[in-house]
């Protein structure tokens, strides 16, 4: 059997805990200078079919960190730009390489490439998940409060990538997540459902932040909705993660946000550079917690 990650529901919750435990681990060796060799002879493959500064960075950093060999594929300069169907890019490339990161658009060109790889994909970005993300996200908590079962809020676009990640965490996990989003901008109802009342939708972000400890947020217009951003700019108004709202959380609660960030959009200034903000620490945790992914998919 193939160990994918397509989503975060493709490690059990033992694996999860591993994977904190040990990402932590990674980040403290490596800040000692420990080298480690677990990578030692694989390689790993990036495809991106989207635009990508922490994902390529952190997972080409990261796998060489931990010995092994990394290449890189853009759309633009391979034949995935040109047309060639996404199975059999899948077919060729996993037969030199040992794991493939793929970041691309819908989900079902994303199962399709894991359906026909003879290796792990792992998912770096669909339009519908946005898991090694959340990854690092719940790392970030763990390390603010020691666990990540604290209520938690998501204000923006409920549809987005990330929002549907973090109901998904919330599912498997367990932990009270709230999104304020404007109507129209839900996550898709079944995956709410699943949740079974850990997950909450309202209109509201002022109600959605009240008192919690954690506060997410992401662009309003992802990668591939860029012809909607006017519509969606006014969509939003009223969202934008500031101050005033941050004030209606618990006194120590941390702001997320996976960036990109546009200041004055979906959050201001003023909070991203803010005492409260965690976003430099969550973007440092996407390599350790990639490392310790990796660990768990190729081990030795
Ligand atoms: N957060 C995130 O995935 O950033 P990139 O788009 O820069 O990879
Ligand atoms: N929702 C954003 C996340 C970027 C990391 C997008 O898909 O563009």
């Amino acid at each position: 059997m193939i160990r994918h990650f397509l989503r975060l529901a493709d490690l059990t919750a033992t694996e999860h805990q591993t994977l904190r435990t040990r990402a932590k681990l990674l980040k403290k060796e490596r800040a000692a200078g420990l080298r480690h060799a677990t990578l030692a002879g694989k390689t790993i493959a990036l495809v991106f079919e989207k635009s990508s500064t922490r994902t390529r960075a952190s997972f080409e950093a990261g796998i060489k960190q931990l010995g092994g060999d990394v290449l890189v594929l853009d759309a633009q300069g391979s034949q995935l730009g040109r047309g060639e169907p996404i199975e059999d890019t899948a077919r060729v490339l996993s037969s030199y390489v040992d794991a493939i990161m793929l970041r691309t658009f819908g989900d079902e060109r994303l199962e399709a490439f894991a359906k026909f790889s003879r290796v792990p994909v792992i998912n770096g970005l669909s339009d519908g998940a946005h898991p090694v993300q959340l990854l690092a996200d719940l790392q970030t908590v763990d390390e603010n409060f020691g666990t990540i079962d604290v209520p938690m809020a998501f204000v923006g676009d409920g549809s987005s990538n990330m929002a549907r990640s973090f109901v998904e965490a919330a599912r498997l996990f367990g932990f009270l997540l709230t999104i304020a989003c404007p109507e129209g901008y839900e996550p898709p109802a079944d995956e709410i459902a699943a949740a079974g009342g850990r997950v909450r939708v309202v209109r509201d972000p002022r109600e959605a932040v009240k008192g919690v400890s954690v506060v997410n947020t992401d662009v309003w217009t992802s990668m591939g909705q860029e012809a909607e951003s006017k519509k969606r700019l006014a969509a939003f108004a009223g969202f934008t993660v500031d101050g005033a709202m941050m004030a209606l959380a618990a006194p120590d609660a941390i702001v997320l946000h996976c960036l990109p960030a546009h200041r004055g959009e979906e959050i201001s200034a003023e909070v991203l550079e803010g005492a409260q903000s965690r976003v430099w620490q969550q973007a440092e945790n996407r390599m350790h917690a990639q490392k310790a992914l990796l660990e768990i998919l190729l081990p030795t």
